[in-house]
Order: structure tokens, then C-alpha cells, then sequence
């Protein structure tokens, strides 16, 4: 198909698509291994031609999504916002961010990829709003000892209530002419709410259900570990025990998810259940399913978010913070898996997402396991290096148990633009930092769609052909980027986009519903598992290594022609005949 978005229409795609559409749609556990895609909508395609993606530019690319086989996309914040911090400073739930489009539009869009298959997640972010919203102008106005300030963390004083650090580095409190103080865990654009209001859980429970109403398959949660806060506001201990932490993984938390999954429950389809959506938007249905963003290393407190009425999944983090070699991947692995298992819960395998190194320039590194602290300019890379990396590591986390997520461009192997003009950059992470840490804006460059030169076929017309004149794109794009362009990419049988497409139709086919997982013997270098009727095998060391006895190489991320895997690859094996799979490579 083509990537101008007006050559394969979504009418073609209904007629060949429908069956294997409805069939998506109709599995109620379709959460526990999706793929699901994260779309930045600010960076993936711009339908009007202002040099900012919008909705109406996702609407045009929905057939590529549905070509690359993902069952869910996850949005970025859509809303009304000023935008502080990508829309993670959220002025408005109920309105869609002008530059993004409108309500009718989100509405349209959830349709049309319910149409393909494709589910919608959108994000809510609990434990902060913008400055911009509604609740937080009537605090200041209403000014100190106020009730407005109630649903906030407002305290008085000479001196700032606690040396918390922020989460973006700096301050966590901000003083008003007033003389009162406000919290908040990232920039001072982000206000924190104080969970133990109660119109505070009672309008994120109305959020859930605005949104579950228009279609939506599931929620994910922003900072989900830090919305509740202890009361008396202590500093930080030097080595909190378990729900000890003033602001992150109190014990607390666990009652506002479980009231946020009665509110999902009530869309499954059980008997009584609230059925499907308003008149006029197209239901999803099956179960609707909350994803939490939750960074903790004590993998215990990490998985009681996820027992049977809590969450459904979250984030692994650990697997994306290890280095590339055998022995760590072995262990996350092992520890994941362990982990989630007596909670019932699937895992989730992530190797990037827009607030991260994207993974070949990280896996291209000395140090390359992710971390925000170790961030700064001018850290040397080896692309080359790390996209061979990178291809094994997308083999790897596709034949794991349970869901996989792909943030755009990944699957295209988009380094991170690490020479953005310092002007361009737009992340507090950035100018709080004080300018040491380059931020975020490297991994949230506009897609390159189609073309030589930028913008690459970023902005359409209404007709969804490329646009004749656009603005330029709201960060600029290398000009080198005309080999990672998705129409370059589907000229390549190699490329890291047909390696994807691949991996993701294949394990559909092979490992739909399996949760099998078994460790084979293998070399320290290597890791090798069986998955039902695959084999994975991923050669970290720096020597080519024989492929385990097969009777057929299904995938692989280099050439295994002469017999052996080589450094930095993998392969899915099919160990005995199977008469439904044939050799790609
Ligand atoms: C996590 C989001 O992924 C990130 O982009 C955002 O800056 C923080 N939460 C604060 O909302």
C-alpha cells in the first residue's frame, strides 16, 4: 500500500480487512498480548499542513498501522493544554487540543480504527493538571485558606514545606505573591491534586467514563505510583521501607484503582453491565483495560497493581533500564515473568516510549540500559551497532509472553536526534536541568512518511495527499532521514519497518493466547527460549554462535544463511515442520 494515505483507501481496506476486524474485536482478553502502538499525535502526521500532527493526520495513516498489525494505539495526551510538557499539562479532558482537531474528530478517529481493528487507549493523567485548568485559576482566585485550594497543595509559609525533588530536577514548590506555596512533582506548569478530595475522585471517575463512552478500549495512566501523597508532608527518608515514600507507592493508591476498575468493569459486557457507548460512536467491545506508568524496582509493590481488581497491566521499565548482554536481559526476564505470575497479570515489554533514548542510538552506546540521570549531550553512539541491536531486541520483546509496545517510529529505527538547534527544544527536563540534560525532544521528531528532503511527507491535505506547501514541521527533521522513511521502507524486504511487519503478523499467527515460556540451554552470551512452536535465540556476544538444531529459521533479524546466529541478532526458529510458516529472513 502507499504511504500518501490516498492510495489505498479505507474502503479497500474494510472490504479485504472486515473478517479479521470483527474477529479482533471480539476477544475480551485482547489486552493480555496486544501489540499497541504509541502515537505521539504532535509527531505523527499533520493533516492540515501547519507542521504539526493532528488527528486528521492519523485518521489518513490508520491503513499503516493496520498493514503493521498493532491491535491497540495508545494516544498521548490529546487535550486542551498549554502544552508545558507535551499535554501532560492537562487544561481540559473534554476538549481536544485545537491544533490536534476536535472532539467530533477523536470520535471519528476511534471509529475508523475500530473499523480496522485497531483499539484506542487514551492517557489521563491523575496526579497533576495544567495551570490553564479550571480548578486550579479558581484556587488562586479564590486565594489563600480557600476551599477552591483544597483540591491542590497549597500550604503558607517563609519556607517551602519540603526538599522534595522534583521529577523533572529542581523544586517541587512554587510560592504565589499570595504567599502560599503549591506542589507539584514535575514543573511549576503542573500543579499536584490532592487524591483525598473527593471531587478529585470523582471527576477522574467521570473522565474514565467520558472517554469509555466515545469507544475507547482502555486508559493509561500517568505517574500512576505518585498521586496520593502522606498528609504531614515529611522529607524523604534516606532509604524508604515499602509505602513509606511521601509521594510515591502509598498504600493508598490501591483503593483509587480499584474504584478506577469497578468503572472499566462496568463496559466488559458481564451480566448488568453498561453496554457499549453513546448513540452514534461505534462501541469497542470486550473488556476496557487501564495500563499503569509505574517506575518502582521492588517488583513485589510493583505487581500488587496489577491483582484481579486493580489494574490490568503496566509498564515494565526494568527490562528497558538493562544494558544489552545476556545476563541482565536473562534476569529481567526471569524476574518479570516471576513477578507477574501469582497476580495473574500479563507482562509488558517496552523498549522505548517518547520520554527515552530511542533504542538504536541507546543500544549503540557504552552504557546501554536507559536512564534519565545518565542523559546528556554529545554521549557518543555507534548506529550501526545499535540498529543491529535494536532489530534483535524487537525479535526479542515480540516472542516474549504478553503485551508489546511499539512507539512510533521504533519500527522504523529512527535514532534520536541528538543535534536539535538548542532553540527548537521544547522540555522543561531540558531547561530545568539547566541545560545539561538534552531532554526529550531527540525521540519526538516528526515521522518521515514519503521523499527525499523534510519534511518528508509529514503534512498532508484533507485529500491525504502530500501537502503542496507545508509549515515547517514543530521540531525540525535531520536531512538525512530519507533512507528511514516509511516508502523507502517498503521498497526493502530488510528494512527494520518489514522486520516488524513481519515479526508482528508472525507472532499473531504462532503465539496468539500462548503464555508459554521456556529457558533453553545456551551458551552466557545467549538467550534462548521456547515459546509454544517457536524457538528464540539472541546472540548478545560478539561472535557468531551455531543456531540451535531447527527445522526452519522464520524470522531473523541478520543472515543466518551460513548456519549461525551472528553477534547482535536473533532468530525465531520453528524447531519441527510446521506446515503454516515459511522461511523469511
Ligand atoms: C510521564 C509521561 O510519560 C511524561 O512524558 C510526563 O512528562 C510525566 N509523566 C509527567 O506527566
Amino acid at each position: 500500500m502507499g504511504v500518501g494515505g490516498n492510495e489505498t483507501t479505507m474502503t479497500d481496506l474494510l472490504d479485504t480487512d472486515a473478517p479479521r476486524a470483527t474477529d479482533r474485536l471480539a476477544d475480551p482478553l485482547w489486552w493480555r498480548d496486544a501489540v499497541i502502538y504509541e502515537v505521539y499525535p504532535r509527531s505523527f502526521a499533520d493533516g492540515n499542513g501547519d507542521g504539526t500532527g493532528d488527528l486528521a493526520g492519523v485518521r489518513q495513516r490508520l491503513p499503516y498501522l493496520a498493514d503493521l498489525g498493532v491491535d491497540a494505539v495508545w494516544f498521548t495526551p490529546w487535550y486542551a493544554s498549554p502544552l508545558a510538557d507535551g499535554g501532560y499539562d492537562v487544561a481540559d479532558y473534554r476538549t481536544i487540543h485545537p491544533d490536534f482537531g476536535t472532539l467530533e474528530d477523536a470520535e471519528a478517529l476511534i471509529a475508523d480504527a475500530l473499523a480496522l481493528g485497531i483499539r484506542t487507549i487514551v492517557d489521563v493523567v491523575p496526579n497533576h493538571v495544567s495551570r490553564e485548568h479550571e480548578w486550579f485559576r479558581a484556587a488562586l482566585a479564590a486565594g489563600p485558606g480557600s476551599a477552591e485550594r483544597e483540591r491542590f497543595w497549597f500550604r503558607p509559609g517563609d519556607a517551602a514545606p519540603t526538599h522534595w525533588e522534583s521529577n523533572f530536577g529542581g523544586e517541587t514548590w512554587t510560592r504565589l505573591p499570595d504567599g502560599d506555596w503549591y506542589l507539584h512533582l514535575f514543573d511549576a506548569a503542573q500543579p499536584d491534586l490532592n487524591w483525598a478530595h473527593p471531587d478529585v475522585r470523582r471527576e477522574h471517575e467521570e473522565v474514565l467514563r467520558f472517554w469509555l463512552d466515545r469507544g475507547v478500549a482502555g486508559v493509561r495512566i500517568d505517574s500512576a505510583a505518585l498521586l496520593v501523597k502522606d498528609p504531614a508532608l515529611p522529607e524523604v527518608p534516606a532509604h524508604p521501607r515499602p509505602g513509606e515514600h511521601p509521594n510515591t507507592d502509598r498504600d493508598e493508591l490501591h483503593t483509587i484503582y480499584r474504584g478506577w476498575r469497578s468503572v472499566t468493569d462496568a463496559y466488559t459486557g458481564a451480566p448488568g453491565a453498561v453496554d457499549g457507548t453513546r448513540a452514534g460512536t461505534t462501541p469497542a467491545p470486550g473488556t476496557r483495560a487501564l495500563v499503569g506508568e509505574i517506575w518502582l524496582e521492588d517488583t513485589d509493590r510493583f505487581t500488587a497493581y496489577l491483582r484481579p481488581d486493580e489494574l490490568h497491566t503496566a509498564f515494565n521499565f526494568d527490562f528497558m533500564s538493562r544494558p544489552w548482554n545476556a545476563r541482565d536481559l536473562r534476569d529481567s526476564i526471569t524476574t518479570t515473568l516471576a513477578a507477574h505470575a501469582p497476580v495473574g497479570a500479563p507482562a509488558t515489554w517496552v523498549l522505548s516510549n517518547h520520554d527515552v533514548t530511542r533504542p538504536v542510538t541507546r543500544y549503540g552506546r557504552s552504557a546501554s540500559g536507559f536512564s534519565f540521570a545518565a542523559k546528556r549531550f554529545g554521549t557518543p553512539t555507534d548506529l550501526a551497532l545499535g540498529t543491529r541491536r535494536a532489530r534483535a531486541a524487537a525479535l526479542l520483546t515480540a516472542a516474549l509472553p504478553g503485551a508489546l509496545y511499539v512507539y512510533q517510529g521504533d519500527e522504523l529505527g529512527l535514532p534520536e536526534v541528538e543535534d536539535l538547534p538548542l532553540d527548537a527544544l521544547q522540555d522543561p527536563m531540558h531547561r530545568r536541568s539547566g541545560g545539561v540534560d538534552p531532554g526529550r525532544d531527540g525521540c519526538r521528531v516528526p515521522i518521515p512518511w514519503v521523499g527525499t528532503e523534510p519534511p518528508y511527507g509529514f503534512s498532508s491535505d484533507a485529500r491525504g495527499a502530500v501537502a503542496a506547501d507545508p509549515a515547517p514541521t514543530w521540531l525540525p527533521q535531520p536531512a538525512d532521514w530519507a533512507p528511514y522513511t516509511v516508502a523507502a521502507q517498503e521498497r526493502d524486504p530488510r528494512s527494520m519497518l518489514a522486520l516488524y511487519r513481519d515479526a508482528i503478523r508472525l507472532r499473531r499467527e504462532l503465539l496468539h493466547h500462548d503464555e508459554s515460556f521456556a529457558w533453553l540451554p545456551s551458551d552466557d552470551d545467549v538467550l534462548a527460549f521456547r515459546r509454544g512452536t517457536l524457538v528464540c535465540v539472541v546472540n548478545t556476544g560478539d561472535r557468531p554462535v551455531p543456531l540451535p538444531d531447527h527445522h526452519d529459521v522464520l524470522l531473523a533479524s541478520a543472515d543466518t544463511s551460513d548456519g549461525t546466529l551472528p553477534s547482535d541478532a536473533a532468530a525465531w526458529l520453528a524447531p519441527e515442520p510446521n506446515p503454516t510458516t515459511q522461511q523469511r529472513n
